[in-house]
């Protein structure tokens, strides 16, 4: 068997295979509730033969959502919908993860397909629009085209902890497999961690293990509401790519420290704040994968631009890193996952994995007109 169709086990739960769709923002929630959109989004990628489907981030508080249209788990009624998509999920046999947020300064933008708060008085309306005044470590903007975000004091910060502990809570009830903090791309807990984002003078800035402190906090104590038998995963920006911010030796010392807490695998993407200059290639991020996974000593999720089934195959071969994450390739091929069987155990079983409603019916076409060698 090839490394991306094996299972892996974290704690008590195990994932299916090793292909895993990467978080990403729909910006199409009414007041944080998931709906339809959401569930034929992530059902697809079900159907469509990823092990671990990962929902969106999902904000822990209101003021946390990137924008007005994206998903949260601030409060109950929120949880039936996330558990009609867990429950789709499960049906197909995947994993359900789902990330958990808080946007800090870079919260309360427009939808990114407007660029601008341009909405109707009536489209405001429709799509329950709310803009808010954000909170972050420091009253910094990310940008010119940002609002300056209300620094947070100890009692914020104690707030948005409690935030992490209850959407926990709630995700657990909604049935979720896997957890993943996200700490990454210059949202809350990375604006602590960065020294290009975190100004402040107290325990909670300064000092690396100063800036550590409050994304520390929050990993334990998630830890502690999230059920023991249940895997937790951190998503980290293993560098700023800004030479005076955040760099991948300070990664592998809070990797650590999350291990440490409990943390069973990082997610490693990069940047997030504007500074940033990188040009971006295929697998760009792997290289951070394999230095945070012989670091650290912990799993770890290689992401960003894996696209071609072998070249993923090479990467867990080679144990550059445990899992392999997709975005935009998923986006444009749900059905990625079964393409990539064709490719790398062809043969009769390898239609199998299809879902019994579509496998038989794929393999009369391919019978006629052969698959060719590469798809
Ligand atoms: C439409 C879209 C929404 C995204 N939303 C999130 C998100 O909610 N959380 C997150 O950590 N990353 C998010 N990302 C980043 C992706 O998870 C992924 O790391 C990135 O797109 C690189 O992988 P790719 O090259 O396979 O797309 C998003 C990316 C896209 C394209």
């Amino acid at each position: 068997m090839t490394m991306l169709f094996s299972p892996l086990t974290f704690r008590g739960h195990t994932l299916p295979n090793r292909a895993v769709v990467s978080p990403m923002c729909q910006y199409s929630a009414r007041h944080g509730l998931a709906n339809e959109w959401h569930l034929v989004h992530l059902g697809r990628f079900a159907l469509g033969g990823f092990g671990t489907v990962m929902v969106e981030a999902t904000a822990v508080a209101p003021e946390g959502r990137i924008t007005y249209g994206c998903l949260g788990l601030w409060e109950d009624a929120q949880i039936a919908p996330l558990r009609r998509i867990v429950d789709f999920l499960h049906a197909q046999g995947a994993t359900a993860a789902l990330q958990i947020a808080h946007a800090g300064r870079k919260a309360s933008g427009p939808l990114p397909w407007r660029g601008t708060f341009n909405e109707t008085e009536a489209e405001k309306r429709t799509l329950a629009f709310e803009e808010w005044t954000p909170v972050a470590p420091s009253a910094v903007a990310h940008n010119s085209c940002y609002k300056v975000p209300r620094a947070l004091d100890e009692d914020g910060l104690a707030r948005i902890r409690q935030s992490f502990v209850a959407t926990a809570r709630r995700a657990e009830q909604a049935g979720f497999d896997v957890l993943e903090l996200h700490s990454a791309h210059g949202y809350l807990l990375h604006e602590f961690l960065s020294p290009v984002s975190n100004q402040r003078r107290d325990r909670y800035g300064g000092s690396r293990e100063n800036r550590m402190r409050f994304p520390l906090e929050v990993a334990e104590a998630v830890r502690r509401a999230w059920g023991p038998e249940k895997p937790l995963w951190a998503r980290i920006s293993t560098q700023d790519w800004i030479a005076d911010g955040w760099q991948v030796e300070d990664s592998i010392v809070y990797a650590s420290a999350l291990k440490e807490r409990g943390i069973d695998l990082i997610d490693c993407s990069s940047g997030g704040f504007d500074q940033s200059a990188h040009k971006l290639a295929a697998h760009y991020q792997v290289p951070f994968a394999k230095a945070v996974r012989d670091g650290a000593g912990l799993p770890t999720m290689a992401v960003g631009l894996i696209t071609d089934p072998k070249a993923a195959e090479r990467v867990l071969a080679a144990g550059e890193a445990d899992l392999v994450a997709l975005g935009r390739g998923a986006l444009e091929d749900p059905n990625w996952v079964h393409h990539a069987r064709h490719v790398l155990e062809p043969g009769d079983s390898s239609y199998t994995g299809w879902p019994q409603q579509m496998g038989y019916a794929i393999r009369n076409k391919d019978r006629v007109i052969p698959r060719p060698a590469s798809a």
